[in-house]
């Protein structure tokens, strides 16, 4: 709702602005809305300093604009192995193609969200950078690549940006500065560096006796917050480690739990409680093998392994291991307490996919939280939040939580417009906020929902949610596919390709189509049956399918929440 241009400087939509104002425009590929946040944050500051502004996500963005533009300014995160955020792709691809203009005109620069976890660290922010310095582009100031924790690389980079552009323009600088006071007395104090103690109303397992997962079902009170949200939107939820690997590290090192260590942005504490609430100990990355080769002693093994040339031996060591595995197979025993946090990142917030409709629970947030348990190199590992929340947090507890806006997952404004949704596991969860508000809303659109886990039996999520709004109407349609109920797999796909003919006609009607979950098998395996369908129902060759579903994605009918 929130990403389309703010300023068209091209067709002069603000007559007010003085002549001198220097045009900038801002664009965001944004898939979780860091990058969309800190565009607006940035566009604010522009304003303010008498820019006029045109802020835009990527994908509304009319690429043959480009050859006009002055100042350009870039906020793209990557995910998966390198690749772009699905409302970059089409820029991406456009700017890589030969139908890309030389850009002897233009300045810009680069912000680049990423994670030094994986391989491909800041990818799409690089691949911008240089094709735009190869089509003749000239850069403002160098691009800044963040880690996880990116708020003060983000912050430096914007500061050096609005410093080097110089002023904007006086005269539009108080109008920008009472527009945006508005906006901010609304919004919440509360934030994701400054989380809210929110406490837990409800925590239920949903998986029936037998099954072999365990899906949490938790309900969080937002009273107090003036937090807002809407249905798409994700809760980060900062966890706590285990307690027991943070005594086992502690143990491993020969360290003393009440020894005082630094704690960045805050007063000292106690290692055992940094190490619970403010230490990533569970992931390792490459500039921490780094580091930590420089504090291990002379002859490490792992001094050999962070040399160059060994990166695919070092990339699988990173995978599977955490911290204690890193200090007991390369002998880090003796290295201090406080060097050895020092090095550490800060735990980051879990993002979950809010499940429930905030006009169906007003001040509450629902999520729905698989419980990730396996076993690797001898040892049982757990997911951070998940197990914290399946095992120590009870209702009256409190977790430090804020709202992460998406703008990538919303609902079509008009409420008579047919939606599909896929979302098999806790991929559902938005979905159950979705029809929640259609509820609410006495929305008239058709809906159809596809489903899927192991077992019908134990594992049909929210079942009597979905049957009641089948009952009264607020769904027409559900699909179900419980992968390991019969000899062969079903998987929702299946399913998409046995109704090929409605679906292609529920498209042909207009209808946007979500999906929601795992990104790698799953969100690919249904991206490819929607092609095969347009295939088979429409007439269309691979490459026009391919197009038309970006085409989609474009228009924001197709959108994907998927990690
Ligand atoms: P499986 O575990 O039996 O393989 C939710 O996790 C559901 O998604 C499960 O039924 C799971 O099936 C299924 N699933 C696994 N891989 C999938 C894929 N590539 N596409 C769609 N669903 C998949």
């Amino acid at each position: 709702s929130a990403a389309t241009p703010q300023a068209s400087p091209a067709a002069g939509a603000i007559p007010s602005a003085p002549p001198v104002s220097k045009e900038v425009t801002v664009l965001f590929g944004s898939q979780t809305g860091n990058c969309h946040g800190l565009a607006k944050k940035l566009s604010k500051k522009l304003e303010e300093q008498g820019f006029l502004v045109a802020l835009s996500s990527m994908s509304d963005f009319k690429p043959n604009g480009l050859k006009k533009l002055q100042n350009l300014l870039i906020l793209v995160s990557t995910h998966g192995e390198g690749e772009p955020p699905d409302n970059a792709i089409a820029f991406h691809e456009f700017l890589n193609s030969k139908r890309a203009p030389q850009l002897e005109s233009l300045q810009y620069s680069v912000l680049a969200l990423g994670d030094t976890s994986y391989e491909f660290f800041c990818q799409t922010g690089k691949d911008f950078d240089n094709r735009l310095a190869e089509l003749g582009a000239k850069r403002i100031v160098p691009r800044v690549d963040c880690d996880v924790d990116y708020d003060q690389p983000a912050a430096e980079w914007v500061a050096s940006v609005i410093g080097a552009l110089g002023a904007g323009g006086a005269a539009s600088a108080s109008s920008a500065a009472s527009a945006s006071a508005v906006v901010e007395a609304g919004e919440s104090e509360y934030s994701r560096t400054n989380p809210f103690q929110a406490e837990v109303l409800e925590n239920l397992n949903l998986n029936g006796r037998g099954s072999d997962r365990e899906t949490r079902h938790l309900e969080i009170s937002l009273e107090g917050s003036n937090l807002q949200y809407e249905p798409g939107d994700s809760i980060g939820i900062y966890p706590e480690n285990h307690p027991r690997l943070v005594d086992e590290l502690i143990e491993a090192m020969g360290w003393k739990a009440d020894e005082l260590v630094p704690v960045k942005g805050a007063e000292p504490k106690s290692l055992r409680d940094a190490l619970l609430k403010h230490y990533e100990i569970t992931v390792l990355t490459k500039p921490l093998l780094e580091q930590a080769a420089q504090l291990a002693t002379a002859g490490s093994a792992l001094k050999e392994l962070v040399q160059a040339g060994r990166e695919q031996e070092l990339r699988a060591y990173i995978q599977e291991r955490d911290l204690l595995d890193l200090v007991q197979d390369h002998a880090l025993k003796g290295v201090r307490a406080a060097d050895f946090v020092s090095i550490l990142r800060k735990i980051p917030g879990r993002l979950y996919s809010i499940a429930s409709s905030p006009k169906a629970y007003p001040d509450e947030v629902h999520v729905t939280v698989r419980t990730v348990r396996y076993e690797s190199k001898g040892r049982e590992r757990y997911g951070v939040c998940s197990v914290q929340l399946a095992e120590r947090i009870k209702p009256g507890d409190a977790l430090p939580v804020y709202i992460q806006h998406n703008s990538n997952f919303k609902l079509p404004d008009n409420p008579d417009t047919p939606i599909i949704m896929i979302g098999p596991g806790t991929g559902v969860a938005p979905f159950r906020a979705f029809l929640g508000e259609r509820e609410e809303l006495g929305a008239e659109g058709k809906s159809w929902l596809f489903y899927g886990d192991q077992h019908f039996s134990t594992d049909f999520l929210y079942q009597l949610e979905w049957q009641r709004w089948l009952k009264d109407g607020v769904l027409t349609r559900m699909d179900v596919a419980f992968s390991r109920d019969t000899d062969k797999k079903v998987y929702v796909q299946h399913r998409m390709m046995q109704r090929s003919k409605e679906l292609y006609q529920w498209l042909q009607d207009g209808a946007y189509v979500y999906v929601c979950g795992d990104e790698k098998k799953m969100a690919h395996d249904v991206h490819a049956a929607l092609a095969t369908i347009l295939e088979q129902e429409g007439g269309l060759s691979p490459e026009e399918a391919t197009e038309y579903l970006l085409r989609l994605q474009q228009q924001k009918r197709y959108q994907r929440d998927v990690y």
